[in-house]
């Protein structure tokens, strides 16, 4: 771990030094996607440079240096979330397809009719229109978990919803509108006590915090490679080796085989049997260096600096009169989102009157439509921190959203 330097690291990140209608970019939009620093973008023109080759196929140098690289990263992440076994490490192209590969070949196996499938009423679209899909095929049933008055889960609640007829529960740690971290392990512990898998949804926890598969008991857990400083294209799924063993591959075609004949197939060993087709070698090579400069930077320094923002921002937001904040109000088990609304502006308005100021952040439903309805909000604005943004952001940020209703003629 090195010394936390907020202005050294922001000269990492090219983008960051950008301008924007002619101001220096204020970036609030990271649980969108994050920013690339250079050692990130380095490793990936170098290994193009460098090793460029199909893996796992050629004997020649180039391609089994693709191959240790490609393996190599599957590794890194392997420790960098404390798998067994790399067995259990599958690349997909992020969190959505992950969650798919679940819902498609371990759902269409194992969910029968009358079985349950609980998701909590925050989860992204990701979350939930697979597992429709499933409880559509198979008639089953999706439940939801709803949230108290201050944005949080009470465990009462999850043992209404979760039953003995419960199979799936699905959920994100962090939720990408509220900010809101829900307690998984205490959740996951529950959900296996009646008889039910627990997957998690790490999309904005993993690059934020340490997550530890064993440590949560997690059967699977996905997320993405580009909110987390490597490049968009690649994601992971962990899963238990016990049920990625018994779960039928869910895209067939090259490298995923054993053996083929004119009208049958033997598949390939973990992981291969769910990487059909040439791989994201690239995403791969650029996701191990982003872990690299992640865990140099130190999951401490990040809380530290992320904690201290969105403290700050929810202060500086709860001066404001005409500003409802939707997501917890205190900084317990809260990560660095924030959602909220100006009385009077459409969202849209909004991200659009700070972006002159070179303020960017994301108006919307922000993929979580049924949480919208939930909450009565049609859309939200949403700020969302990252370790290299500065309290001199916040301001700015504060600064340009004190202007928003008076360019709309308000008064105030
Ligand atoms: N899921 C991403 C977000 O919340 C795209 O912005």
């Amino acid at each position: 771990m090195i010394s936390f330097d907020v202005e050294r690291i922001r000269e990492d990140f090219p983008t960051l030094n950008e301008k924007v209608n002619g101001r220096t970019l204020v970036y609030l939009d990271n649980a969108a996607t994050t920013h690339k620093p250079k050692y990130v973008l380095d490793a990936i023109k170098d290994y193009y440079e460098r090793f460029n080759a199909n893996p796992n196929r050629g004997a020649h140098y180039l391609g089994v240096s693709a191959t240790e690289l490609y393996e190599g990263a599957r590794e890194r992440v392997r420790q960098f979330i404390n798998a067994r076994s790399t067995r259990e490490i599958i690349f997909t192209r992020n969190a959505t397809e992950a969650l798919n590969l679940i819902a498609y070949s371990y759902g269409l196996k194992y969910i029968d009719e009358g079985d349950e499938i609980v998701v909590l009423i925050s989860e992204h679209h990701s979350n939930i229109v697979p597992w429709q899909k499933i409880v559509q095929t198979k008639k089953a049933k999706l439940k939801y978990i709803y949230l108290n008055e201050d944005f949080r889960l009470d465990m009462e609640e999850v043992s209404i919803k979760i039953t003995d007829k419960t199979k799936i529960v699905s959920l994100a740690q962090m939720s990408n509108v509220l900010g809101t971290i829900y307690p998984v392990k205490k959740i996951a512990e529950y959900a296996h006590s009646k008889g039910a898998i627990v997957i998690v949804d790490g999309a904005q926890s993993v690059p934020h915090m340490k997550v530890d598969v064993l440590d949560l008991d997690a059967d699977f857990l996905v997320f993405s490679g580009h909110k987390m400083l490597g490049p968009m294209g690649i994601g992971v799924l962990y899963g238990k080796e016990e049920f990625l063993e018994k779960m039928p591959p869910f895209l067939m075609g090259g490298d995923m085989i054993e053996y083929v004949e004119e009208q049958s197939t033997t598949f390939a060993e973990l992981p291969r049997k769910f990487e059909a087709g040439t791989p994201n070698v690239e995403g791969a090579v650029g996701l191990k260096a982003a872990i690299d400069y992640i865990e140099k930077i130190g999951f401490e320094n990040i809380q530290r600096q992320e904690e201290e923002l969105t403290a700050y921002a929810l202060e500086r937001l709860k001066e404001m009169p005409y500003v409802k904040i939707y997501g917890p109000l205190d900084m317990e088990d809260r990560g660095a989102v924030i959602s909220f609304s100006l009385e009077g502006c459409h969202p849209h308005d909004v991200a659009t009157i700070v972006d002159t100021y070179g303020v960017a952040l994301r108006a919307g439903h922000h993929c979580a439509q049924p949480l919208m309805k939930y909450l009565k909000a049609p859309a939200t604005s949403r700020v969302s921190f990252y370790f290299y943004n500065t309290k001199e952001e916040v301001d700015i940020f504060i600064d340009s959203l004190s202007k928003v209703r008076k360019w709309l003629g308000y008064g105030s």
